[in-house]
Protein backbone atom coordinates (compact mmCIF):
# COMPACT_ATOMS: atom_id res chain seq x y z
CA UNK A 1 0.00 0.00 0.00
CA UNK A 2 1.39 3.28 -0.97
CA UNK A 3 2.20 5.35 2.09
CA UNK A 4 1.17 9.42 2.01
CA UNK A 5 4.19 11.41 2.75
CA UNK A 6 4.35 13.28 5.65
CA UNK A 7 3.34 16.80 4.23
CA UNK A 8 5.63 19.44 6.42
CA UNK A 9 3.40 22.41 7.80
CA UNK A 10 6.09 25.52 7.52
CA UNK A 11 9.11 26.45 5.14
CA UNK A 12 12.17 25.81 7.34
CA UNK A 13 13.04 29.36 7.20
CA UNK A 14 10.51 29.69 9.38
CA UNK A 15 12.22 27.33 11.67
CA UNK A 16 14.77 29.69 12.20
CA UNK A 17 13.02 32.31 13.96
CA UNK A 18 10.79 33.47 16.72
CA UNK A 19 8.00 35.75 17.74
CA UNK A 20 9.81 38.85 18.88
CA UNK A 21 10.33 38.89 22.72
CA UNK A 22 9.64 42.02 23.22
CA UNK A 23 6.46 41.92 20.90
CA UNK A 24 5.41 38.36 23.04
CA UNK A 25 5.97 40.25 26.49
CA UNK A 26 4.31 42.92 25.60
CA UNK A 27 1.08 40.91 23.95
CA UNK A 28 1.36 39.01 27.54
CA UNK A 29 1.62 41.91 29.34
CA UNK A 30 -1.60 43.60 27.42
CA UNK A 31 -3.66 40.10 28.39
CA UNK A 32 -2.91 40.34 31.76
CA UNK A 33 -4.25 44.26 31.44
CA UNK A 34 -7.52 43.44 29.69
CA UNK A 35 -8.38 41.07 32.43
CA UNK A 36 -8.14 43.89 34.91
CA UNK A 37 -4.56 43.90 35.99
CA UNK A 38 -2.49 47.11 37.08
CA UNK A 39 0.82 46.77 35.29
CA UNK A 40 3.51 49.31 34.86
CA UNK A 41 4.96 48.60 31.59
CA UNK A 42 8.71 48.84 30.78
CA UNK A 43 8.64 46.34 28.27
CA UNK A 44 7.73 47.81 24.80
CA UNK A 45 10.53 49.89 23.04
CA UNK A 46 8.37 52.91 22.54
CA UNK A 47 8.18 56.92 23.23
CA UNK A 48 5.45 57.77 25.39
CA UNK A 49 4.90 61.53 24.07
CA UNK A 50 2.44 61.80 21.35
CA UNK A 51 3.72 62.66 17.73
CA UNK A 52 4.41 66.34 17.09
CA UNK A 53 1.35 68.07 15.72
CA UNK A 54 2.75 69.84 12.76
CA UNK A 55 3.40 66.04 11.17
CA UNK A 56 -0.25 65.08 12.29
CA UNK A 57 -1.25 67.93 10.30
CA UNK A 58 1.08 67.21 7.39
CA UNK A 59 -0.63 63.55 7.51
CA UNK A 60 -3.90 64.92 7.12
CA UNK A 61 -3.63 67.63 4.75
CA UNK A 62 -1.98 65.10 2.80
CA UNK A 63 -5.37 62.70 2.95
CA UNK A 64 -7.22 66.03 2.23
CA UNK A 65 -4.73 66.29 -1.03
CA UNK A 66 -5.60 62.84 -2.43
CA UNK A 67 -1.88 61.63 -1.72
CA UNK A 68 -3.48 58.68 -1.34
CA UNK A 69 -1.91 56.14 -4.14
CA UNK A 70 1.06 54.08 -5.01
CA UNK A 71 4.36 55.99 -5.34
CA UNK A 72 7.54 54.96 -6.63
CA UNK A 73 8.72 52.11 -4.74
CA UNK A 74 11.86 53.74 -3.09
CA UNK A 75 9.59 56.66 -1.79
CA UNK A 76 8.82 60.31 -3.24
CA UNK A 77 11.69 62.23 -4.56
CA UNK A 78 10.37 65.25 -2.25
CA UNK A 79 10.67 62.58 1.11
CA UNK A 80 14.21 61.00 -0.12
CA UNK A 81 15.51 64.78 -0.98
CA UNK A 82 14.51 65.58 2.33
CA UNK A 83 16.42 62.70 4.05
CA UNK A 84 19.65 62.99 2.82
CA UNK A 85 19.61 66.58 3.10
CA UNK A 86 18.65 66.35 6.77
CA UNK A 87 21.31 63.84 7.06
CA UNK A 88 24.20 65.49 5.51
CA UNK A 89 23.39 67.86 7.54
CA UNK A 90 23.19 66.47 10.99
CA UNK A 91 25.92 64.12 10.13
CA UNK A 92 28.29 65.04 7.28
CA UNK A 93 27.10 62.67 5.14
CA UNK A 94 27.06 63.19 1.01
CA UNK A 95 24.26 60.83 -0.16
CA UNK A 96 22.34 61.76 -3.13
CA UNK A 97 18.35 60.85 -2.93
CA UNK A 98 18.90 57.93 -5.19
CA UNK A 99 20.70 56.37 -2.55
CA UNK A 100 18.20 56.04 0.27
CA UNK A 101 14.97 53.98 -0.13
CA UNK A 102 11.98 54.80 1.84
CA UNK A 103 10.58 51.49 3.59
CA UNK A 104 7.38 50.77 6.14
CA UNK A 105 9.74 51.17 8.98
CA UNK A 106 13.09 50.91 9.73
CA UNK A 107 12.48 47.08 10.64
CA UNK A 108 11.84 46.35 6.96
CA UNK A 109 14.51 48.58 5.72
CA UNK A 110 17.40 46.24 8.00
CA UNK A 111 15.47 43.16 7.38
CA UNK A 112 15.23 44.15 3.09
CA UNK A 113 19.33 45.00 3.65
CA UNK A 114 20.24 41.84 5.27
CA UNK A 115 18.03 39.86 2.56
CA UNK A 116 19.88 41.35 -0.39
CA UNK A 117 23.57 41.34 1.27
CA UNK A 118 23.41 37.94 3.11
CA UNK A 119 23.65 34.46 1.82
CA UNK A 120 23.56 31.14 3.04
CA UNK A 121 26.09 29.74 5.18
CA UNK A 122 27.31 33.65 5.43
CA UNK A 123 29.05 34.96 8.78
CA UNK A 124 27.19 37.65 10.13
CA UNK A 125 28.95 39.59 13.16
CA UNK A 126 26.90 40.90 15.82
CA UNK A 127 27.82 42.10 18.79
CA UNK A 128 26.48 41.27 22.48
CA UNK A 129 24.18 42.56 23.38
CA UNK A 130 21.87 42.92 20.86
CA UNK A 131 18.25 43.86 19.68
CA UNK A 132 16.34 41.14 19.65
CA UNK A 133 15.48 41.06 16.01
CA UNK A 134 18.76 41.59 14.46
CA UNK A 135 19.71 37.22 15.42
CA UNK A 136 16.49 36.63 13.46
CA UNK A 137 16.45 38.62 10.32
CA UNK A 138 20.01 37.36 9.96
CA UNK A 139 19.14 33.92 10.18
CA UNK A 140 15.73 33.99 8.40
CA UNK A 141 18.12 35.09 5.44
CA UNK A 142 20.63 31.84 6.52
CA UNK A 143 22.88 33.49 7.45
CA UNK A 144 25.32 32.61 10.85
CA UNK A 145 25.46 35.09 13.58
CA UNK A 146 29.31 35.41 14.98
CA UNK A 147 28.72 36.87 18.46
CA UNK A 148 31.43 39.63 19.77
CA UNK A 149 30.72 40.23 23.18
CA UNK A 150 31.28 43.05 24.82
CA UNK A 151 32.12 43.48 28.48
CA UNK A 152 29.85 45.43 31.31
CA UNK A 153 32.78 45.90 33.50
CA UNK A 154 33.62 47.85 29.91
CA UNK A 155 30.47 50.09 29.44
CA UNK A 156 29.97 47.57 26.59
CA UNK A 157 32.48 49.13 25.14
CA UNK A 158 32.91 47.50 21.08
CA UNK A 159 36.09 48.15 19.08
CA UNK A 160 37.38 47.30 15.81
CA UNK A 161 39.97 44.85 17.48
CA UNK A 162 37.17 43.22 19.16
CA UNK A 163 35.60 42.43 15.83
CA UNK A 164 39.15 41.90 13.74
CA UNK A 165 39.30 38.72 15.76
CA UNK A 166 36.14 37.40 14.34
CA UNK A 167 36.39 37.78 10.86
CA UNK A 168 36.93 34.92 8.83
CA UNK A 169 37.08 34.14 4.85
CA UNK A 170 33.14 33.71 5.22
CA UNK A 171 32.32 37.32 7.23
CA UNK A 172 29.84 39.00 5.12
CA UNK A 173 28.33 41.51 7.15
CA UNK A 174 28.56 42.79 10.69
CA UNK A 175 25.40 44.89 12.20
CA UNK A 176 26.01 47.25 14.59
CA UNK A 177 23.70 48.98 16.72
CA UNK A 178 24.35 52.83 18.24
CA UNK A 179 22.98 53.53 20.40
CA UNK A 180 22.62 50.45 21.72
CA UNK A 181 19.15 48.55 22.18
CA UNK A 182 18.99 46.96 25.05
CA UNK A 183 22.38 48.51 26.67
CA UNK A 184 22.19 52.31 25.53
CA UNK A 185 25.47 52.06 24.72
CA UNK A 186 27.03 54.56 22.09
CA UNK A 187 30.12 54.02 20.01
CA UNK A 188 32.65 56.17 20.06
CA UNK A 189 33.26 58.01 17.57
CA UNK A 190 36.98 56.70 17.01
CA UNK A 191 36.20 53.21 17.43
CA UNK A 192 33.14 53.73 15.20
CA UNK A 193 35.27 54.84 12.51
CA UNK A 194 37.76 52.35 13.20
CA UNK A 195 35.54 49.33 12.55
CA UNK A 196 34.15 51.06 9.47
CA UNK A 197 37.70 51.73 8.14
CA UNK A 198 38.22 47.45 9.23
CA UNK A 199 35.53 46.46 7.70
CA UNK A 200 35.89 48.85 4.21
CA UNK A 201 39.25 47.82 4.19
CA UNK A 202 38.35 43.66 4.47
CA UNK A 203 35.37 44.23 2.19
CA UNK A 204 32.53 43.50 4.45
CA UNK A 205 29.47 45.29 4.58
CA UNK A 206 28.55 47.36 7.72
CA UNK A 207 24.70 47.80 8.63
CA UNK A 208 24.31 50.18 10.76
CA UNK A 209 21.26 50.86 12.71
CA UNK A 210 21.12 53.96 13.33
CA UNK A 211 17.25 54.09 15.17
CA UNK A 212 18.00 56.03 18.39
CA UNK A 213 20.86 58.20 16.75
CA UNK A 214 19.26 61.23 17.51
CA UNK A 215 18.58 60.20 21.11
CA UNK A 216 22.69 60.00 21.70
CA UNK A 217 23.27 61.79 25.26
CA UNK A 218 27.18 61.44 24.76
CA UNK A 219 27.17 64.98 23.36
CA UNK A 220 29.05 63.32 20.24
CA UNK A 221 26.69 62.65 17.40
CA UNK A 222 27.66 60.24 15.21
CA UNK A 223 26.75 58.56 11.67
CA UNK A 224 28.46 55.89 10.05
CA UNK A 225 26.87 57.58 6.88
CA UNK A 226 29.55 60.50 7.81
CA UNK A 227 32.64 58.53 7.12
CA UNK A 228 32.91 58.81 3.57
CA UNK A 229 36.04 57.28 2.53
CA UNK A 230 34.03 54.14 3.78
CA UNK A 231 31.02 54.29 2.18
CA UNK A 232 30.47 51.40 -0.61
CA UNK A 233 30.68 49.13 2.34
CA UNK A 234 28.15 50.94 4.61
CA UNK A 235 24.75 50.85 4.79
CA UNK A 236 22.95 53.30 7.42
CA UNK A 237 19.36 51.90 8.26
CA UNK A 238 17.29 54.88 9.83
CA UNK A 239 13.73 55.60 11.41
CA UNK A 240 11.45 58.09 11.88
CA UNK A 241 9.82 56.05 14.86
CA UNK A 242 11.74 57.21 17.95
CA UNK A 243 13.62 60.45 16.78
CA UNK A 244 9.59 61.97 16.22
CA UNK A 245 7.91 59.80 18.13
CA UNK A 246 6.13 58.11 14.96
CA UNK A 247 6.31 54.52 15.78
CA UNK A 248 2.91 53.25 14.87
CA UNK A 249 3.69 55.71 11.25
CA UNK A 250 5.97 53.19 9.77
CA UNK A 251 8.78 55.21 7.91
CA UNK A 252 12.09 53.65 8.25
CA UNK A 253 14.99 54.17 5.30
CA UNK A 254 18.32 52.91 4.15
CA UNK A 255 21.13 54.92 3.08
CA UNK A 256 23.65 52.62 1.13
CA UNK A 257 25.94 53.02 -2.36
CA UNK A 258 23.54 53.07 -5.21
CA UNK A 259 23.80 49.01 -6.28
CA UNK A 260 22.47 48.49 -2.82
CA UNK A 261 19.97 50.97 -2.84
CA UNK A 262 19.14 49.46 -5.85
CA UNK A 263 18.71 45.94 -4.99
CA UNK A 264 16.71 46.96 -2.34
CA UNK A 265 14.55 48.61 -4.15
CA UNK A 266 14.14 45.70 -6.36
CA UNK A 267 13.53 43.36 -2.95
CA UNK A 268 11.05 45.85 -1.89
CA UNK A 269 9.34 46.04 -5.44
CA UNK A 270 8.41 42.56 -4.48
CA UNK A 271 7.47 42.41 -0.76
CA UNK A 272 5.36 46.40 0.08
CA UNK A 273 6.24 48.28 -2.77
CA UNK A 274 6.35 51.51 -1.15
CA UNK A 275 4.98 53.29 2.36
CA UNK A 276 1.94 54.75 2.03
CA UNK A 277 1.85 57.87 0.34
CA UNK A 278 0.47 60.49 2.92
CA UNK A 279 3.07 58.92 5.46
CA UNK A 280 6.03 59.72 3.17
CA UNK A 281 3.98 63.27 2.70
CA UNK A 282 4.01 63.18 7.28
CA UNK A 283 7.53 62.52 6.80
CA UNK A 284 8.46 64.99 4.97
CA UNK A 285 6.92 67.45 7.43
CA UNK A 286 9.23 65.78 10.25
CA UNK A 287 12.66 65.88 8.32
CA UNK A 288 12.09 69.14 7.32
CA UNK A 289 9.95 71.27 9.66
CA UNK A 290 11.57 72.50 13.02
CA UNK A 291 13.56 70.10 14.88
CA UNK A 292 13.11 71.74 18.67
CA UNK A 293 10.92 68.70 18.82
CA UNK A 294 13.54 66.42 18.64
CA UNK A 295 15.78 67.66 21.32
CA UNK A 296 12.77 68.76 23.84
CA UNK A 297 11.80 64.96 23.94
CA UNK A 298 15.92 63.90 24.33
CA UNK A 299 16.16 66.49 27.21
CA UNK A 300 13.58 64.70 29.02
CA UNK A 301 15.00 61.24 28.43
CA UNK A 302 18.01 62.07 29.79
CA UNK A 303 15.50 63.36 33.04
CA UNK A 304 14.12 59.65 32.83
CA UNK A 305 17.13 57.92 32.60
CA UNK A 306 19.24 59.98 35.38
CA UNK A 307 15.74 59.21 37.74
CA UNK A 308 15.46 55.76 36.71
CA UNK A 309 19.35 54.94 37.14
CA UNK A 310 18.79 56.55 40.97
CA UNK A 311 15.68 54.18 41.91
CA UNK A 312 17.44 51.25 40.72
CA UNK A 313 21.04 52.35 42.65
CA UNK A 314 18.01 51.80 45.74
CA UNK A 315 17.60 48.30 45.06
CA UNK A 316 20.27 46.71 46.57
CA UNK A 317 22.90 44.11 44.69
CA UNK A 318 21.72 45.28 41.02
CA UNK A 319 24.49 47.44 39.10
CA UNK A 320 24.08 49.01 36.35
CA UNK A 321 25.71 50.78 33.29
CA UNK A 322 24.89 54.10 32.81
CA UNK A 323 23.30 54.31 29.26
CA UNK A 324 24.53 56.97 27.06
CA UNK A 325 21.22 56.79 24.94
CA UNK A 326 18.27 55.45 23.35
CA UNK A 327 15.90 54.96 26.23
CA UNK A 328 16.68 51.63 27.97
CA UNK A 329 18.61 50.33 31.08
CA UNK A 330 20.24 47.12 31.11
CA UNK A 331 20.35 46.32 35.32
CA UNK A 332 22.60 43.31 36.39
CA UNK A 333 19.86 41.16 38.06
CA UNK A 334 22.56 38.54 38.57
CA UNK A 335 22.47 38.41 42.35
CA UNK A 336 18.85 37.22 42.58
CA UNK A 337 19.71 34.21 40.38
CA UNK A 338 19.82 31.16 42.49
CA UNK A 339 17.41 32.96 45.28
CA UNK A 340 13.94 31.40 46.13
CA UNK A 341 13.95 29.16 42.97
CA UNK A 342 14.89 31.78 40.28
CA UNK A 343 16.85 29.80 37.87
CA UNK A 344 17.69 32.56 34.84
CA UNK A 345 16.92 36.73 33.99
CA UNK A 346 14.03 35.44 32.26
CA UNK A 347 12.59 34.04 35.40
CA UNK A 348 13.27 37.23 37.09
CA UNK A 349 11.31 38.80 34.04
CA UNK A 350 8.58 36.53 34.14
CA UNK A 351 7.87 36.84 37.91
CA UNK A 352 7.85 40.70 38.14
CA UNK A 353 5.62 40.26 35.34
CA UNK A 354 3.34 37.82 37.24
CA UNK A 355 4.02 38.90 41.06
CA UNK A 356 4.58 42.44 41.03
CA UNK A 357 2.83 43.45 37.68
CA UNK A 358 5.50 45.51 36.14
CA UNK A 359 6.73 44.60 32.25
CA UNK A 360 10.25 44.01 31.59
CA UNK A 361 12.43 42.29 29.14
CA UNK A 362 14.69 39.31 30.01
CA UNK A 363 18.28 39.22 29.06
CA UNK A 364 18.12 36.11 27.14
CA UNK A 365 16.44 38.05 23.91
CA UNK A 366 19.13 40.18 24.05
CA UNK A 367 22.13 37.69 24.56
CA UNK A 368 22.87 37.88 27.79
CA UNK A 369 21.75 36.08 30.84
CA UNK A 370 22.28 38.29 33.82
CA UNK A 371 20.20 41.32 33.04
CA UNK A 372 16.67 42.45 32.23
CA UNK A 373 15.66 45.59 29.88
CA UNK A 374 13.51 48.48 31.18
CA UNK A 375 12.33 50.94 29.06
CA UNK A 376 11.90 54.43 30.55
CA UNK A 377 10.40 55.97 27.62
CA UNK A 378 7.16 56.73 30.11
CA UNK A 379 6.37 59.42 32.64
CA UNK A 380 8.30 60.22 36.10
CA UNK A 381 5.19 58.98 37.90
CA UNK A 382 4.90 55.51 36.24
CA UNK A 383 9.18 55.26 36.70
CA UNK A 384 8.17 55.58 40.42
CA UNK A 385 5.35 53.18 40.81
CA UNK A 386 7.15 50.47 38.95
CA UNK A 387 10.48 51.09 40.59
CA UNK A 388 8.56 51.23 44.16
CA UNK A 389 7.16 47.86 42.93
CA UNK A 390 10.33 46.28 42.37
CA UNK A 391 12.05 46.90 45.03
CA UNK A 392 9.09 45.65 47.43
CA UNK A 393 9.63 42.45 44.98
CA UNK A 394 13.68 41.90 45.05
CA UNK A 395 13.22 42.58 49.04
CA UNK A 396 11.07 39.56 49.20
CA UNK A 397 13.74 37.91 47.69
CA UNK A 398 16.31 38.60 50.63
C1 LIG B 1 17.62 48.84 17.44
C2 LIG B 1 16.33 48.96 16.70
N1 LIG B 1 16.35 48.92 15.36
C3 LIG B 1 15.23 49.01 14.63
C4 LIG B 1 14.00 49.15 15.26
C5 LIG B 1 12.79 49.20 14.38
O1 LIG B 1 12.13 50.39 14.43
P1 LIG B 1 10.98 50.73 13.39
O2 LIG B 1 10.69 49.53 12.58
O3 LIG B 1 9.82 51.18 14.21
O4 LIG B 1 11.54 51.85 12.54
C6 LIG B 1 13.92 49.19 16.64
C7 LIG B 1 12.63 49.26 17.32
O5 LIG B 1 12.48 49.09 18.50
C8 LIG B 1 15.12 49.09 17.39
O6 LIG B 1 15.11 49.13 18.72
Amino acid sequence: MATIPAVKQFSDRMGRIEVSATMAVVAEAAKMKAAGADMVEFGAGEPHFPTPQHIKDAAIDAIQKNFTKYTPVPGIMELRTAIVKRHGADFGSDYKPEETVVSTGGKLSLFNAIQVLVDHGDEVILPVPYWVSFKDIIEYAGGRCVYVRTSEADGFRLTADMIERQITSRTRAMVINSPNNPSGAVISSEDHTAILKLAHKRGIYVISDECYVYLNFSGHDFSAGSVTDAREHIVVVGSLSKTYSMTGWRLGYTLAPLPVSNAIAKLQSQNTSSTAHMIQKAAVAAVTGPQECVGQMKAEYIRLRDQILGELARIPKITCVRPEGAFYVYPNVSAYIGRSGIKSAADIAHRLLHEAHVVTVPGEAFGTTEHIRLSYATTPGEITRGLDRMREWFAKLG
